[in-house]
């Protein structure tokens, strides 16, 4: 299916699959099942300085070399050709997206684009430093990475970094307006699920949205097992004992993949990310470019195809596009993860960009 240098691709039908027409030559990212894609994830790295354990064992991952890396113009060329086919939202990930040379530039570059929303994912580390920075240059909010509220847990799940920082970043987040803080908390059985009602006690005392994550079969070492994943279901049970719970309509129009909850009392809201038990690939309008200039269509399908062979060969922004387009027509209806033939992906969470 992959097509190096984005040329003609093959759609090979599943038994799932709807009869396609020919793809579209004009017009939104529009897939085979009509999903419209409007929202692109930018992986600025695959480098990081946390180990989480449930995305890179504890040794690390080899890193890309530099020269496969895409530049700030390269990624901003991209980024521009998407905005041009209707992409309305970008988030800048990694690896951790902070650990790139004056990312802040690229923010600006990419800001200036004219996107509605402009967002980044980060473990929270550099960020008390880069906020201002950040914000300045037209990002204009943040979801930070925390798993745990006690110190040692939060040490024991990311083997580097600490709490105090993490939750330093949060308020340096909101204090330069990079708002609403999201908080991302990846949830694993036996590790940290007895800290869920705590977490939604942090959602109450912040008026920040803490989204529960299930764990996803993107780690790295491939250790992730099914029974170490806790069910959405059981996490909105766990809270709603405590504090009732009401679920919030989703915004027409915007298929973020948590998943709202309001206190029924009034005092803030919580998410969950159910991409294991109940998936949420139907409404998906999501396409990712890799640090090394691939785009995918989907976390859970290899196929991929390479914009930096376009970019690097002076190629012209129609075959950018073309690349784009192909991407999204090659998507899949859903991930697969609860059938029986599932592979995992061969690139890992911090390899492809969360
Ligand atoms: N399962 C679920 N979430 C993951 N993340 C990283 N690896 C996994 C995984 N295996 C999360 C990070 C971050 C976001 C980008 O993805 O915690 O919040
Ligand atoms: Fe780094 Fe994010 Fe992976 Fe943790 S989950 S190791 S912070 S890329």
């Amino acid at each position: 299916m992959t097509s190096p240098a984005g040329g003609a691709v093959p759609v090979a039908l599943g038994r799932r699959d709807r009869a396609p027409g020919p793809m579209p030559t004009g017009g939104p990212l529009v897939d085979r099942f009509g999903r419209v894609h409007t929202d692109l994830r930018i992986s600025v790295t695959d480098r990081c300085n946390f180990r989480c354990v449930y995305c890179m064992p504890e040794e690390g991952v080899p890193f890309l070399p530099r020269a496969e890396i895409l530049s700030y113009e390269e990624i901003a060329r991209v980024a521009r050709v998407a905005r041009e086919l209707g992409v309305q939202s970008v988030r800048f990930t990694g690896g951790e997206p902070l650990l790139r040379h004056h990312v802040a530039d690229l923010v600006g570059m990419v800001a200036a684009l004219g996107f509605d929303d402009v967002a980044l994912t980060t473990n929270g580390t550099g960020l008390a430093t880069l906020a201002p920075r950040l914000a300045a240059a037209g990002l204009q909010r943040v979801n930070i990475s925390c798993d745990s509220l006690r110190p040692e847990r939060f040490a024991a799940i990311r083997r580097r970094g600490d709490l105090a920082t993490v939750l330093g970043a949060m308020d340096a987040a909101e204090a330069a307006g990079l708002t609403p803080v999201k908080v991302n908390v990846v949830v694993l059985a036996g590790v940290n699920d007895d800290e869920v009602v705590d977490f939604a006690g942090f959602a109450r005392d912040t008026g920040r949205l803490v989204r529960f994550i299930e764990y996803m079969p993107l780690d790295a070492g491939g250790g992730w097992r099914r029974d170490e994943v806790v069910p959405a279901a059981d996490i909105l049970a766990a809270i709603a004992a405590r504090w009732p719970l009401e679920p919030q309509a989703p915004t027409p129009g915007d298929p973020a993949p948590a998943e709202v909850y309001r206190f029924a009392d009034g005092a803030g809201a919580i998410g969950v990310v159910a991409s294991v038990t109940r998936p949420f690939c139907g409404t998906c309008n999501r396409l990712r470019l890799t640090a090394d200039g691939s785009v995918r269509n989907c976390l859970f399908s290899d196929d991929e195809r390479s914009v930096r062979a376009v970019l690097r060969s002076g190629g012209g922004d129609d075959e950018v596009a073309a690349v784009l387009r192909q991407a999204v027509w090659g998507k899949h209806p859903g991930h697969g993860i609860n059938d029986p033939g599932f592979l995992r992906p061969s690139r890992s969470m911090s390899m492809i960009g969360g």
